[in-house]
């Protein structure tokens, strides 16, 4: 491949704002996140806009988003090769701030040899860390036709998911594993009868073993969990989801942190007190849209960490 893979930041201002506006600062002198660095964009704008004494601590399962990050030559910069929901190894109440920007970067689904698109013909992979676990071949080579009919259910929203389980295993048993994402689109394509205007057969498989895969909802609600622990007070959270499992499971978590718990069994008790304050819910203009097709789907939410 000639041409260097690119990645349009998706609500890069708002995102960058929200994080950043917190304490009001011209130069914030924080220690903020950013849990998914991608090509860096988000990260990028955080440098120029943070203060000298501000660091900036990155994260990526992606070999290729850490050596992209190496190019970053900026001593308050630094990147850790891990999942996200490792949040919570960092000190409590450290982060003045935490980004994830959720999903797969444009260089890895427009990277036929990463195999997350149905578009391009390539190893059947979907691995965001290239250097452990199971492809989605791998997996689909001996895992049994009701966890595959599950995965493609719940992560996919396939209606279609146990006749494509069962069409996975007859294949399987008649030709051998499915080895790439051509292979697996076609079965699709043969298996599901009727679909959305506009939507190619195979998008919903491919989401839900992407999804599986990578444990990508898992990763989200660890790292939710640890960013109460893990942001100061004042702290911002800034989470852009692309699809709705992810969006309602970060809606759910703001909403269920955000509003006084009182315990039925001790009515009388004072009740346990709010640890987040909702603060915005932004979706991109229609010239980020029209400039940027893939941003269509994105909801960013924003919540700030309380005192309590
Ligand atoms: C949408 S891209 C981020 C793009 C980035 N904001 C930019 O402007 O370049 C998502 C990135 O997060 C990474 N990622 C997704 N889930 C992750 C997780 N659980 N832990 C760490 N990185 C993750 C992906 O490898 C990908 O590089």
């Amino acid at each position: 491949m000639n041409q260097p893979l690119q990645h349009t930041t998706v609500l890069l201002d708002e995102a960058v704002n929200a994080l950043l506006g917190g304490g009001g600062d011209a130069a914030p002198a924080g220690c903020f996140v950013d849990g998914t660095f991608g090509r860096g964009g988000h990260s990028r704008l955080i440098l120029q806009r943070l203060g000298a004494a501000g660091r900036l601590l990155a994260f990526d399962k992606d070999p290729a988003a850490i050596q992209e990050a190496a190019r970053i030559e900026d001593a308050r910069f630094s990147i850790r090769h891990q999942g996200f929901s490792q949040l919570g190894e960092l000190p409590a109440a450290s982060a003045a701030g935490v980004l994830l920007d959720l999903g797969v970067s444009s260089p890895q689904i427009d990277d036929p040899q990463r195999g997350f698109s149905f578009r391009f013909d390539g190893p059947l992979d979907m691995r965001m860390d290239t250097t452990r676990g199971e492809s989605v071949a791998q997996w689909l080579a001996t895992a049994d036709v009701q966890q595959i009919a599950e995965v493609i259910r719940d992560y996919g929203e396939e209606r279609f998911a146990v006749q494509i389980a069962k069409a996975i295993a007859a294949r399987r048993q008649e030709r051998g594993p499915i080895s790439t994402t051509t292979e697996l689109a076609q079965l699709v394509a043969g298996t599901v009868k009727t679909r959305e205007p506009g939507q190619d057969p195979a998008t919903r498989t491919f989401q839900a073993l992407r999804i599986f895969i990578n444990a990508e909802l898992e990763e989200l609600q660890q790292a939710l969990k640890a960013s109460l622990d893990v942001l100061q007070p004042g702290g911002r959270l800034v989470v852009i989801s692309f699809h709705s499992l992810e969006d309602r499971i970060v809606k759910q978590f703001i909403a269920a942190h955000s509003r006084e718990v009182f315990d039925r069994r001790a009515p009388f008790a004072e009740p346990k007190a709010m640890k987040l304050k909702a603060l915005d819910r932004i979706k991109p203009s229609e010239a980020e849209v029209k400039g940027n097709p893939r941003s269509r789907s994105a909801i960013m939410r924003v919540a700030e960490r309380t005192s309590a």
